[in-house]
């Protein structure tokens, strides 16, 4: 995986296949601290307590699709290589935090990518899902929240071409004051 945005990508399409309608994403840097941290919430079925600690295992995955489960064992691999790591908290029926922790200035810490274009893809690919964005870097703030759009809209579908495309200018437009 190239950058984080990319694990974003994976580790929510593992909320979308557990059923989650709110998807919560929040990264956040502390300076003072060096450290970037990533947590993926959902409300999907939640992984029951004998898969637990089968997870993280690259060669385990319930899909039928692909053989080799990877998303959580890359992410985790990804955070250890930046001198943090990864935990995952899941309650059967609730729903599941993946939670990721990066060394902000390690050499090997991934970039973040493109943050404004892996939310947008996330909400064109899954317009019935709500989505809640959260970045913070030290005092400054930025939250997007689906629900709040879907509100405004009327009935129109946030997947509607226009609707993406300022969603998609909206975020990069946000996301560029936080630097
Ligand atoms: N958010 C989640 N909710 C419920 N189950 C999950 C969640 N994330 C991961 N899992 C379970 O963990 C397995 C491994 O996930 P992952 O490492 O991403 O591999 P893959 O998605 O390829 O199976 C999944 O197949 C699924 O059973
Ligand atoms: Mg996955």
């Amino acid at each position: 995986m190239e950058d984080i945005s990319l694990h974003i990508l994976d580790v929510a399409e593992n909320s979308i296949a557990a059923g989650a309608t709110v998807i919560r994403v929040s990264l956040r840097i502390d300076h003072p601290k060096d450290l970037l941290y990533l947590e993926i919430e959902d409300n999907g079925r939640g992984i029951p307590d004998r898969l637990k600690e089968k997870v993280l295992d690259p060669f385990f995955t319930t899909r039928t699709t692909r053989k080799v489960g990877m998303g959580l064992s890359l992410l985790a691999q990804s955070a250890e290589e930046a001198a943090g790591g990864l935990s995952i908290n899941s309650k059967e029926g609730k729903g599941t935090v993946v939670s990721a922790r990066f060394k902000y200035g390690h050499i090997d810490r991934k970039p973040v990518g493109n943050l404004a274009d892996t939310f947008s893809v996330l909400i064109a690919g899954n317009p019935d899902v709500d989505f809640v964005f959260e970045c913070r870097k030290n005092s400054s703030e930025f939250l997007f929240d689906t629900r709040q759009t879907r509100n405004e809209l009327e009935g129109i579908s946030l997947n509607a071409p226009a609707v993406i495309a300022a969603i998609r200018i909206h975020l990069k437009e946000s996301l560029a004051e936080m630097k």
